[in-house]
């Protein structure tokens, strides 16, 4: 069948990666994509919110499965559109995508099915928020309720670090809307770990666990990224504690989405803090994550397209899920200047050679060609993912890949996965 994917990130290599490996897929086109989804199918010209040009080359090409990488699009309808037009789409409604969108609904609706997280109030005023946040004596972490690239979460163990950000999200618009209302929390202490599961209405089927890496410098220090670097599974969640946060946070949210009327279908992406008191939700997003998609689908051995079907068909309960053994790690190369200002256009040497190691795939994410040679087009530039028998193993072969390639300016963590391996705590 001919498959649409919609994105251009890491993600979306690595799910168009894993879709060309179908016996199913006839043809694959990725909108706009990168050079790397361009390895796997063929890139087409059109935004990922340019919904209508996205329904009209779906229908010219007989389309007959879409898959959403990104939340924008999700947010905006695009899985609503394609439906309407009668072409399966994975991912979630927009009524369903709010559970990322505005994390005022999602705190609402945490709050109604008695779901763990962080202690919150939300605030339209950001006189409001000064006054809360001022009365507050210990660490605070502010939210934009909206959409911000991973990047609107400011993490201030100094409540007046909390005003500071709270005045820029809502008084200076750092993130435009999506700062119109902000939610001020209390600060959670723990390890931190992704579950991703896909949910078509109904059935739940958790994908194996994985570990990002937000702050842009090692040892969590800096601001929030997108993520700089993944690895799975996390040793962090015993299959004791996974069966626990099926319990008490999968299966409440997916059964209170359609409560509200908001049925889930696609991948549901719990953030979670494993504190002292048990998993605690940080955050719901609607889609697969980005760097963790990287590593996690590098261990998936059944076919994702027979899988997206199954979501939208609402027949998950026939499918089973296996998985290479073997830990993954990713570790995102960046831009000088991620996550605020940075230069594009600088050539890329090394990815050849790099991609020849074994069991080493290196995804593009900010790429693109010019001139015949792969140039840096972003901040998150390449996600750079390998295999091993062990976490470690799979961390050195990572970097090991990671250091035969380079470009003006390159920079990563270097600590990816140290936390798995032990090396800190
Ligand atoms: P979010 O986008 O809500 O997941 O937040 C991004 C990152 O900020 C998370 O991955 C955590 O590292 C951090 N974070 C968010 N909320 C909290 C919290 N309540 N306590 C501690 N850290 C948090
Ligand atoms: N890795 C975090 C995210 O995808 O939002």
């Amino acid at each position: 069948m001919n498959v649409l994917l919609i994105g251009g990130g890491g993600r979306e290599h690595a799910i168009a990666w894993k879709l060309a490996q179908s016996k199913n897929l006839h043809k694959l086109y990725t909108a706009p994509g990168n050079p790397g989804t361009a390895m796997c199918g063929e890139n087409i010209p059109i935004g990922v919110n340019d919904t209508d040009q996205l329904v009209d080359f779906a229908k010219q090409n007989k389309v007959e499965l879409v898959v959403v990488g990104p939340e924008a699009p999700l947010a905006a309808g695009v899985v609503d559109a394609f439906e309407a037009a009668g072409i399966k789409a994975f991912g979630p409604s927009a009524g369903a995508a709010q559970l990322e969108a505005d994390k005022a609904f999602a705190k609402q609706l945490m709050r109604s099915v008695a779901i763990s997280t962080a202690e919150g109030q939300v605030f339209d005023r950001f006189q409001d928020a000064k006054a809360y946040i001022a009365s507050r004596d210990k660490p605070v972490v502010i939210k934009a309720a909206g959409l911000a690239a991973g990047k609107g979460v400011f993490v201030c163990d100094d409540p007046a670090d909390g005003i500071l950000a709270a005045e820029k999200i809502m008084q200076d618009k750092l993130f435009g809307s999506a700062g119109d209302k902000i939610i001020v929390e209390d600060k959670l202490l723990g390890e931190e770990a992704s579950i991703l599961a896909f949910v078509d209405g109904r059935n739940i089927y958790c994908l194996e666990s994985s570990q990002d890496h937000k702050p842009i410098g090692d040892g969590d220090t800096g601001p929030n990224t997108g993520g700089m670097g993944a690895y799975s599974p996390a040793p962090v969640v015993t299959d004791k504690l996974m069966k626990q946060i099926v319990r008490e946070i999968l299966v409440p949210v997916v059964d209170g989405m359609n409560r509200n009327d908001t049925p889930y279908k696609g991948v549901l992406y719990a953030g979670l803090m494993i504190t002292a008191g048990g998993p605690r939700v940080l955050e719901f997003n609607v889609r697969f994550g980005d760097p963790e998609t990287q590593p996690i689908l590098m261990r998936l051995k059944s076919d994702l397209l027979e899988v997206c079907l199954a979501v939208c068909n609402g027949t998950l309960d026939t499918i089973t899920l296996e998985w290479d053994r073997r830990p993954a790690v990713c570790v995102v190369m960046a831009s000088d200047g991620y996550p605020g200002d940075y230069e594009k256009g600088k050539k890329i040497t090394g990815l050849d050679e790099a991609g020849k190691l074994k069991d080493v795939v290196v995804f593009h994410a900010g790429t693109a060609k010019r001139n015949g040679d792969t140039v840096t087009n972003g901040g998150r530039v390449l996600s750079v993912t390998a295999l091993g028998q062990t976490i470690a193993e799979a961390k050195a072969r990572a970097y090991t890949a990671v250091d035969k390639i380079k470009f003006d300016g390159a920079y990563c963590r270097r600590d990816i996965a140290d936390k798995a391996i032990g090396n800190r705590v």
